[in-house]
């Protein structure tokens, strides 16, 4: 399906101006409806939501923080069809909660700090993932198919499967699987990916964050101790998200207090943490089925992971972002061939063996892909990094693994996205504060230590990258497998009204963006990209734009100056152009915009709106989107709790969306 002559000349809609209120924006021509919002049941029979924080059912429901998502096509039979618009299966990650809208009046604690169990339960199931059966309405919008027997909701109480190398390894054995090879749940699911043969992926990024981990564990090795603080775990820690779901009596929560108190690995929760950070495959065809993490696939925070385009007899390949500040870029190459008689979790067994490979960006444009054996490249026992014993603790140290082979610290990778015309792999790099001028390299050229003026005289202070950029590769011989590539920058974030050698791509009005995180190819080969931003909230809320991508090296030199303090690169860069770029949503107050699923018709467009009101409390919300009416685009009542939610938008003569 290679409609890139014809539709991918110029974009096709008016560019949506920036905006600060409390809606979402569409071009003119356009609509967007409200499909699947938070605590919407996926049941028949099931009462509506109260959005008072009443409900006590999440595991039927749908669960907070709408995040990464993928559209299949659903047969008469009930089976996968990739060429099927009228009809689907939406499945879609639920990262996070807004605590202060969940409950009656908030998180709450007694007076020796336990929560309370019937809040954590509801905590616990509106994470995981969704799994909803759609259908087209005769006015051109989607509904939910209540009725279907495939509507499943994954939570943080689903049983899974481990494989892959570490699968059965001491370092994944815990009071609940005690022999390493099962867990319970999947944590802070942020993007996604799919795979050849029908089935979702879904990726557990600050899983850590949820930890807390006590002051003194005199039985914890000095490795033992390396790893946790790799992966932001130190003595004495707790995360962002920590919400004492550990205070609970029980197993299941008493989990998320990883500190080594028991006498063995088997009587205590010291290794939970290793039983997250995984990449985590759902069969959205089998309701009964059991999802799987996949351990070859290595274990980090997990942002995406998304195929390169598929041969018979060559390996799969998969794209994977470390989403946290001066970590990595990975993929995963297959060491089964791909065989398409493989469906459903058969075809699982691609992804249960294979090499990770993390990347090296070098400041001539070319890269390499370096390979995570154990006993190559100084993974060994005798590192001085981490005493890399086996494959296995290779793969669960995947960062200590990345750090002694010299992959190149990157400035928060996100999503990547693969051209599916020329298979060019793109990367947002969604910003980095800490990035310094002493440390700026080839592929991370940007930070600015005394912030910079702009062209209306104000100041912008942030530090060190603030508005991040989008990199670019192409494998040796269009090669998914090659281990080397060459790069470019694509695309640099910046405020329009940045001086020039900070707007380095020549953002104007219509396109200026911040924090580039959500990357999507829709079908026709436009590219699609979603922001996530602090450093720009003060001029527009964030927005989802789209891209005709051009090709590498296409762009001409830029000079990056970084103050004069230090370093200056120069990068083949693109121009964007309100032809090439252009603005198409502004979402409402406080909201990330991300993940994308489009029919394979171009008709629909599904959009995620996470954690609209996110710095709300419960009895004065910072937003009241959605309306009732179900109308994205029509303000909300006032004093009523916000809610994320999967939008639909589609055209009003029906046509295809963006051309
Ligand atoms: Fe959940 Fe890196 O965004
Ligand atoms: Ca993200
Ligand atoms: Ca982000
Ligand atoms: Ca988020």
């Amino acid at each position: 399906y290679d409609r890139r002559a014809d539709a991918l000349q110029k974009l096709g809609f008016q560019a949506v101006p920036k905006s600060k209120d409390d809606l979402v924006h569409v071009p003119p021509g356009y609509r967007a409806q409200v499909l699947y919002a938070l605590g919407d049941p996926i049941r028949e029979g099931q009462a509506a939501y109260g959005n008072q924080g009443a409900e006590t059912d999440f595991g039927q429901r749908s669960g907070d923080h709408h995040d990464g998502m993928y559209f299949f096509g659903l047969s008469t039979g009930g089976g996968w069809d990739p060429a099927i618009s009228e009809r689907g299966i939406l499945c879609l990650n639920h990262e996070n909660i807004t605590d202060a809208y969940l409950h009656p009046a908030g998180p709450s604690r007694d007076e020796n700090g336990v929560r309370p169990a019937e809040e954590v339960r509801r905590e616990m199931e509106a994470h995981g993932v969704s799994v909803i059966a759609i259908r087209r309405r005769v006015d051109g919008g989607y509904e939910l198919d209540r009725s279907s027997p495939l509507n499943r909701r994954v939570t943080l109480l689903t049983p899974m499967e481990l494989d892959g190398p570490a699968a059965g390894d001491a370092m994944l054995a815990t009071k609940l699987s005690q022999g390493g090879t099962r867990a319970f749940g999947t944590l802070n699911n942020c993007a996604n990916g799919h795979t050849p043969w029908g089935t979702y992926l879904t990726c557990e990024e600050n899983w850590n964050t949820y930890f807390h981990r006590g002051a003194d564990e005199p039985q914890r090795s000095a490795a033992e101790n390396t790893a946790l603080a790799r992966y932001a775990l130190a003595p004495d820690s707790q995360g962002d998200n920590y919400r004492g779901w550990n205070t609970v009596a029980g197993d299941i929560t008493e989990r998320f207090d990883c500190s080594a108190a028991g006498a063995s690995a088997d009587d205590d929760f010291r290794n939970e943490p290793n039983l997250f950070g995984w990449i985590v495959e759902i069969d959205p065809f089998d309701p009964a089925s059991t999802p799987r993490k996949h351990t070859a696939m290595g274990r980090f925070s997990h942002e995406g992971c998304v195929p390169a385009p598929v041969r018979a007899g060559q390996p799969v390949v998969f794209y994977m972002g470390d989403d946290s500040r001066f970590e990595y870029v990975y993929k995963f190459v297959s060491d089964l061939p791909y065989d398409p008689s493989l469906q459903g979790l058969a075809g699982s067994a691609h992804l249960a063996s294979g090499t990770l490979y993390v990347a090296r960006f070098d400041a001539d444009g070319s890269g390499r892909w370096l390979p995570l054996r154990h006993g190559e490249n100084g993974l060994t026992a005798d590192s001085e990094v981490y005493p890399f014993q086996s494959q296995a603790d290779v793969l669960v140290h995947a960062r200590l693994a990345a750090d002694a082979v010299g992959a190149t610290r990157m400035d928060r990778p996100e999503w990547t996205a693969v051209d599916p015309v020329t298979g060019e792999v793109y990367l947002t790099l969604t910003n980095n504060s800490r990035r310094t001028p002493d440390d700026v390299d080839a592929a991370n050229p940007r930070s600015y230590t005394d912030g910079f003026t702009n062209a209306d005289g104000s100041t912008t202070e942030n530090k060190g990258n603030v508005n991040g950029h989008i990199i670019r590769w192409r494998e040796r011989g269009d090669d998914p497998a090659a281990t080397s590539f060459h790069w470019d920058v694509y695309l640099f974030g910046a405020e329009s009204g940045a001086p020039a050698s900070v707007n380095l791509s020549g953002l104007t009005d219509d396109n200026d963006l911040s924090s580039p995180d959500g990357l999507w190819f829709d079908p026709a080969g436009l590219l699609w990209i979603e922001t996530d931003d602090a450093a720009y909230l003060d001029h527009s809320n964030c927005m989802l734009l789209a891209a005709v991508p051009g090709t590498q090296g296409d762009g001409g030199a830029v000079t990056v100056d970084n103050g004069g303090q230090s370093k200056v690169v120069t990068l083949r860069g693109r121009r964007a152009t309100p032809d090439n770029l252009r603005r198409f949503l502004v979402g409402p107050m406080e909201a990330e915009i991300t993940g994308l699923a489009m029919t394979p018709d171009r008709r629909a467009l599904f959009v995620n709106i996470q954690h609209p009101g996110e710095n709300g409390e419960t009895a004065s919300p910072s937003s009241h989107w959605p309306a009732a009416s179900g109308d994205a685009t029509a303000a909300g009542a006032a004093g009523s709790r916000p809610r994320s939610a999967t939008i639909v938008i589609t055209r009003e003569d029906g046509g295809e969306i963006a051309v």
